[in-house]
């Protein structure tokens, strides 16, 4: 059974977010009392409980999601928490719903014709997916040795890449200089560090062990390894031909999922660390001028109107720079991977004529 300690703190936690009036994520949205009384004294078999899924949205108030699953079993033993939750972020997906079968949109990528042929609104075009290693758990349950074991993995198969357009190197985030990490950061290839919502959901423990990033010579693939997904898979390159980027991507996750299996939930799809990345995983953005209407009050009503989320130039929690913005799908769950791109495609087109028309 679950500590009194334990128990207490879930309920201090609970009482924090009822008590703080400039809070809105969802964590307080669903986490009801009856929720806590449900759920404080269930344990999962690695001995993850509620304290460990709230910890983070907790401690950040100013949480947008503010949830994580510590291990997959979570999503299902904390249902009543995660399942409105979810269906609230990914666009009403029910309980009784299912994540449709992959379609990364193989043969299909030559729809996606350039957004924007003349250069004049993205700077670049980035599509990620996450994948966890099946057989573990995630971050706050691994253990060093695990870290080390999963990147020793992964780590094989880079090398074994031959692709002459995805081979590449890995270079592990212990032992990297200072001035080579904040240059990747920088030039939005890398991962950032010290991301406050990770550490409070317990998930930067051994940090930098058993982390990295493996790219090619260009750096329009590249992995990220054990932020906060087990993997994070990329393909990304200059201006908006949006097939070109979904093209390789796909290339990219074929050739690793030959040799990595996955851990796949029949209903939530490619599981992952945090709710709002289940199903796709995919968040295919671009990096885009819009100073006319992004100016305007209601450009992000526009945006939610267009299933589309906002980020600023340094991701996620960061702010826009010179009416430059991050711009991708929302939802990742409840549709296929190539719709997922799609909705990004298809409102990013919708936001450039009315930036022409502005
Ligand atoms: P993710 O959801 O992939 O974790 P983040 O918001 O954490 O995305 O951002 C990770 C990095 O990817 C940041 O450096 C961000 O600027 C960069 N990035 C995201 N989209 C693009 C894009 N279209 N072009 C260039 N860089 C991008
Ligand atoms: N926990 C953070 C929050 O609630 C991030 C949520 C979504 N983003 C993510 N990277 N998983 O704001
Ligand atoms: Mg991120």
């Amino acid at each position: 059974s679950v500590a009194p300690e334990v128990v207490s703190k879930i309920e201090q936690g609970y009482a924090k977010l009822q008590g703080a009036a400039d809070c809105h994520s969802l964590l307080k949205k669903y986490l009801t009392k009856e929720v806590v009384d449900e759920l404080k004294n269930k344990k999962t078999k690695l001995g993850a409980t509620l304290q460990d899924v709230i910890q983070s949205g907790v401690a950040n108030l100013d949480s947008g999601v503010g949830v994580y699953a510590p291990d997959a079993e979570a999503y299902t033993l904390f249902k009543p928490l995660f399942d409105p939750l979810i269906q609230d972020y990914h666009n009403g997906f029910a309980p009784n719903q299912k994540q449709p079968n992959t379609d990364l949109g193989e043969g299909k990528t030559s729809q996606l014709v350039d957004l924007d042929p003349e250069g004049k609104f993205i700077n670049s075009t980035r599509i990620r997916c996450g994948r966890s290693l099946d057989g573990y758990p995630f971050n706050p349950c691994l253990t060093e040795a695990n870290y080390l074991d999963m990147e020793g993995k992964v780590k094989k198969v880079f090398e074994g890449i031959s692709d002459s357009e995805l081979a590449g190197h890995y270079y592990p985030l212990d032992g990297m200089t200072k001035e080579v990490q904040t240059q990747l950061i920088k030039d939005h290839f890398l991962f950032k560090e010290g991301d406050r919502f990770l550490q409070e959901a317990n998930a930067c423990r051994y940090w930098p062990k058993g982390r990295g990033i493996f790219h090619n010579n260009q750096k329009t693939f590249l992995v990220w390894v054990n932020e906060e997904d087990h993997l994070r898979i990329i393909s990304m390159q200059e201006g908006g031909n949006v097939g070109q980027v979904l093209e390789r991507l796909i290339k990219g996750v074929k050739t690793i999922e030959k040799q990595v299996p996955f851990s796949r939930d029949d209903r939530l799809g490619w599981l992952t660390f945090c709710p709002s990345n289940l199903g796709t995983t995919v968040r295919a953005s671009v990096h885009i001028r819009l100073p006319k209407i992004s100016a305007k009050p209601d450009f992000k009503s526009i945006c939610d109107g267009l299933k589309l989320q906002i980020r600023g130039i340094h991701g996620e929690h960061s702010d826009s720079e010179g009416g430059v913005y991050d711009i991708s799908n929302k939802a990742r769950l409840g549709l296929t991977e190539f719709e997922a791109v799609k909705q990004m495609y298809d409102g990013v087109k919708h936001l450039i004529e009315l930036e022409k028309k502005a």
